[in-house]
């Protein structure tokens, strides 16, 4: 996720630009920069890496005059965060300046052909791909115009080369200054006050300005004017008649997006995050892109013999999952460790080995701890799974593939959890289809699963919520849960234990639920009621439900994440949520966390207690 702003009005564009990007930062906030257009319809671009105040700081030396411009504060995805691959980015003349949130997916391939072109590049990010794309069209003709139609025209021809998803604001010194925005699966609103118009990744950034907005659809480009005017069309040169919504809301509530918590904004933000994450990684034609990421390639894959796992908390519970996973599909053996653990136990590791770390914030002191000890192994190939880009594990690792979820604002780890689960199908599949465990139909077909996942979260959501509220208000007094799940569900009760246990202070605890006859029975009566994960989909599922006869035969309430149409589930508990059917049993995880989300966040929400930032916890525990 990245925050852009765009302004054409009669104030100084910079400090409003600045104030848009400090509204932003939540979207990301690795390096930050502007481009103010003068009167003379010159750029002005100043850029830094870090947050925004430094940004700010870098204007009072290098002041950029003009009553126009576009901003962006980057949350890295191509290209670290350094100050040559900060927005905007410019072609090679200097006359088109854009800034960019999203993924261009085929930007290796388009700058390749724009370099045997001729064309310079000055960073390693997509976005610039698209600068160079925008010149090879305006300057192809003699004299470019600068009508709405022929703004459109060359966008569409830019636009129809580009794979992925975008929101882009592009301004040219041929424009007679204005500015497009263009949106494509990434958001896009669009402002305006008597004489000011507005552009901006979320609404955030406007409400300083004006809370009147128009929302930009897919496929749709809104071009600010001077003199106030923001006319919308669709990429095909319609006109869009839309009016504008006055938005209700205070800057924190609208950073939250109308949440009134971020983290139930980012329970809700869990689907983008997958889709995210899977873009331009998953079928037979990424497979060497997706290895190239995690630092390894066919040849090194055929050669691996186990992996070991490695996180802490939900990241750990994250790998749990992947254990499953990649022993199923790539036919490794596969390991998983509590970090804070494996760094003072023997280190046995094999020739073929891949130490694989799972980290949210790249600086969790155990997990990078483990890591440089199994890094200093002889056989030993590391690689991460991580979400901070520039963070400490990501310059540990021999790799990184990055969870693409953006900031995770909440202490408790929601949409960066459905993120790795996203990162540890791909790797599962790419290395059973590299390792010949997956046929090409197989693998294709999984892909598709995958593809087709986000929607069913959504529908997960919609669906859980009602009862989730419910749940929350008769068990918010419980003095204890017990989280019961088999096979690949079973690292799903730990984690759904730990939500409500770090965020309700609710004791909550995770049990295989074949495990529960061995101790656990014994804490089962009227006041220990049981949060069980038992899909229709499992090859577990009579076993799951035969545990939950025996929790109920002794009193307990049995809260089941069960799937639509199991009418024999209502047997043996007493309160359902109808999971949307999944493809396979394995993609039943992404499912069913949501559930366990959602329930721990009412609790908590319903105790009055500090949800984003639970008591005695830290985002990142970069201490031992
Ligand atoms: C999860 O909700 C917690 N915030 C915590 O367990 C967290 O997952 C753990 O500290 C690991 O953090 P990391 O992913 O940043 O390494």
């Amino acid at each position: 996720m990245c925050g852009i702003i765009g302004y054409i009005g009669q104030r100084e564009a910079a400090p409003l630009l600045i104030e848009g990007l400090r509204r932003l930062e939540y979207r990301g906030y690795d390096s930050a920069g502007i481009c103010v257009i003068s009167d003379a319809g010159k750029f002005g671009i100043v850029r830094e890496v870090g947050k925004i105040a430094r940004l700010s700081e870098k204007l009072i030396k290098h002041p950029v005059k003009g009553t126009s411009g576009v901003g962006h504060t980057r949350w890295s995805t191509h290209g670290a965060p350094n100050h040559d691959n900060a927005h905007p980015h410019t072609d090679c003349t200097g006359g088109i300046v854009l800034v960019h949130n999203g993924i261009i997916e085929n930007y290796l391939e388009l700058k390749a052909q724009l370099l045997a072109k001729g064309h310079r590049f000055q960073s390693d990010t997509d976005t610039e791909v698209v600068a160079h794309l925008f010149e090879e069209q305006l300057f192809k003709v003699k004299k470019a115009q600068s009508s709405d139609a022929a703004i459109l025209a060359v966008a569409r021809a830019v636009l129809s080369k580009v794979k992925g998803s975008y929101a882009l604001v592009v301004s040219a010194n041929v424009w007679d200054g204005k500015i497009i925005g263009l949106r494509k699966e990434c958001p896009l609103v669009a402002g305006k006050t008597q004489d000011e118009v507005f552009l901006a990744s979320d609404i955030p950034a406007l409400l300083p300005f004006t809370k009147e907005v128009v929302f930009i659809e897919d496929g749709e480009a809104v071009i600010l004017k001077p003199g106030a005017h923001a006319p919308l069309y669709k990429l095909t040169g319609q006109a869009v008649r839309r009016d504008a919504v006055t938005v209700p809301w205070d800057n924190l509530m609208a950073a939250k997006g109308g949440h009134k918590h971020f983290m139930h904004k980012e329970i809700y933000d869990g689907p983008a995050s997958f889709e995210d994450t899977l873009r331009g990684r998953i079928y037979d034609e990424n497979i060497d892109a997706l290895l190239r990421e995690l630092g390894l390639n066919r040849s090194k894959v055929k050669g691996l013999g186990s992996i070991n796992i490695l996180g802490c908390g939900t990241a750990y519970y994250a790998g749990l999952v992947g254990e499953y996973i990649f022993e199923h599909f790539a036919g490794l053996r596969t390991h998983v460790e509590i970090a804070s653990e494996f760094r003072y136990r023997e280190r046995i590791t094999g020739p073929g080995t891949l130490a694989l770390a799972i980290s949210q914030s790249g600086e969790t002191a155990d997990t990078l701890a483990a890591m440089k000890l199994l890094k200093a192994r002889s056989g030993v190939t590391t690689a991460g799974i991580i979400n901070q880009i520039g963070s400490t594990m990501t310059r540990t690792t021999g790799g990184t593939l990055y969870t693409r979820c953006g900031p995770e604002i909440g202490v408790a780890s929601t949409k960066a959890f459905v993120a790795q689960l996203a990162t540890l199908y791909l790797s599962a599949f790419a290395f059973g289809r590299v390792r010949g465990v997956l046929s090409a139909v197989e693998y294709k077909s999984l892909c598709d699963g995958l593809v087709h996942l986000s929607s069913s979260m959504r529908m997960a959501l919609q669906r859980f919520e009602p009862l989730a509220k419910d749940l929350a208000a008769r068990f918010q007094n419980a003095k204890g849960f017990l989280y019961l799940g088999r096979h690949v569900m079973y690292p799903v009760a730990l984690e759904g234990a730990l939500k409500l246990k770090e965020i309700s202070y609710i004791h909550a605890e995770g049990y295989a639920s074949g495990e529960m006859k061995h101790g656990p029975i014994a804490l089962i009566d009227e006041q220990m009621p049981v949060f069980a994960f038992v899909p229709k989909s499992s090859s577990v599922y009579a076993k799951t439900a035969s545990n939950l006869e025996e929790a109920r035969a002794r009193g307990a309430k049995i809260i089941a994440v069960a799937s639509e149409g199991d009418k024999g589930i209502y047997k043996v508990a007493d309160h359902v949520f109808e999971s949307p059917k999944s493809m396979t049993e394995w993609f039943d995880p992404v499912i069913g966390v949501i559930a366990a989300q959602l329930f721990a966040y009412h609790v908590a929400n319903l105790k009055g207690l500090d949800v984003d930032q639970p008591r005695n916890l830290a985002k990142s525990v970069t201490v031992e």
